[in-house]
C-alpha cells in the first residue's frame, strides 16, 4: 500500500503561514494583500474555484475583489477591466479564471494583465522567465505539486519524470519546474506512443490530461510517486463522484507515494496562488 500523500493538510499549514506574514505586513508596514478574481460567465465549477479563492484570500487576511461578467462580455470590456485593475495600487494580484468563451482572446487577455500582478503565472513574460531559469512568478497547479514532491522525496536530482499532459496552465511549466530540479523529464501527450511504457519509465509520475482513472495500475513502476493533477466529475451509481486522471484503487497497490482527488494538488492549489499574491505584494513594494 502506497503513501497517502496528504494535500489538505499541507495546504492547511501553508495557508496558515501565509496568515501570520500577512498579519505582520499589515502590522507594521500598513499593507494588505489584494486579490482580483475575474469570473466570465455561469460555468458552475468554474464558480466553484472562485468562490474558493476569494474565500481563502480573505481568510489569510488579503483583501477580495471579485468580478463577475456576463458570458456575452465584449473582450474590450475585460481588457477595460484589467486595466484598471492593473493601476489600482490595492490590487496585488489578478486572476482571469480560464476557460474564456469563444468571443474573448485569451492569450491577448493574459498579455493584458501586469506581469508583476500576473499571480497565475501564465503571461509570456512569466512564462519566459522560468522556462530560461531566472525569477518569475510560478504557475499554482505546478508549484503545488513541486511543493508535494519535494516534501516526500526531498532531492529530486537525477530522478526520472514523465509529465502526462501538455497544457499551458499544467504540463509544459511542470516539466520546466522538474527539469530545474535536474530530473530527466518526458512529457507524454495523447499523441504518444507505447504510452504505458514511457509511464511506466517514471520514479515521478505527475498526471494531468483530464481523462478520468486513464492511469492504471501497471502502467505504474513499483515504488514511483504519482501526483494526480485531474478533477473530473463522473455518474456513478447515480451520484456525482470526483475522480483524479489516475485508477486510485489500482495505483495504490503499487505506487510508493500518492495523491487523492479530492484532498490532493487541488488544496494546494489556492494555498499557492495566495502564496504568489504575498509574494507578488512584496515584490511591488520593495
Ligand atoms: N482554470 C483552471 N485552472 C486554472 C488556474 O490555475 N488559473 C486560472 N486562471 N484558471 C484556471
Amino acid at each position: 500500500m502506497s503513501i497517502l500523500i496528504d494535500g489538505k493538510a499541507h495546504a492547511a499549514r501553508l495557508r496558515e503561514e501565509i496568515g501570520r506574514q500577512v498579519g505582520r505586513l499589515r502590522q507594521h508596514d500598513l499593507i494588505t494583500p489584494g486579490l482580483a478574481v475575474i469570473l466570465v460567465g455561469e460555468d458552475p465549477a468554474s464558480q466553484v474555484y472562485v468562490r474558493n479563492k476569494a474565500t481563502q484570500a480573505r481568510e489569510a487576511g488579503m483583501s477580495s475583489f471579485e468580478y463577475r461578467l456576463a458570458d456575452s462580455v465584449p473582450q474590450i470590456q475585460l481588457l477595460d477591466l484589467i486595466e484598471r485593475l492593473n493601476c489600482d495600487p490595492e490590487v496585488h494580484g489578478i486572476l482571469v479564471q480560464l476557460p474564456l468563451p469563444p468571443q474573448v482572446d485569451e492569450a491577448r487577455v493574459i498579455q493584458a494583465i501586469c506581469p508583476a500582478k500576473d499571480i497565475d503565472g501564465f503571461h509570456p513574460i512569466n512564462v519566459g522567465n522560468i522556462a530560461t531559469g531566472g525569477y518569475g512568478m510560478v504557475p499554482c497547479t505546478p508549484l503545488g505539486c513541486l511543493t508535494l514532491l519535494k516534501f516526500q522525496l526531498g532531492d529530486l536530482s537525477g530522478k526520472r519524470a514523465v509529465v502526462l499532459g501538455r497544457s499551458n496552465i499544467v504540463g509544459k511549466p511542470m516539466a520546466s519546474l522538474l527539469l530545474k530540479e535536474h530530473c530527466t523529464v518526458t512529457v507524454a501527450h495523447s499523441r504518444t506512443r507505447q504510452l504505458e511504457e514511457v509511464c511506466r519509465q517514471a520514479d515521478i509520475l505527475v498526471a494531468a490530461v483530464g481523462r478520468p482513472c486513464l492511469v492504471k495500475e501497471d502502467w505504474i513502476k513499483p515504488g514511483a510517486t504519482v501526483i494526480d493533477v485531474g478533477i473530473n466529475r463522473i455518474e456513478a451509481d447515480g451520484r456525482t463522484r470526483l475522480v483524479g486522471d489516475v485508477d486510485f484503487e489500482g495505483a495504490r497497490k503499487v505506487a510508493g507515494a500518492l495523491t487523492p482527488v479530492p484532498g490532493g494538488v487541488g488544496p494546494m492549489t489556492i494555498a499557492c496562488l495566495l502564496l504568489n499574491t504575498l509574494e507578488a505584494t512584496c515584490r511591488q513594494h520593495d
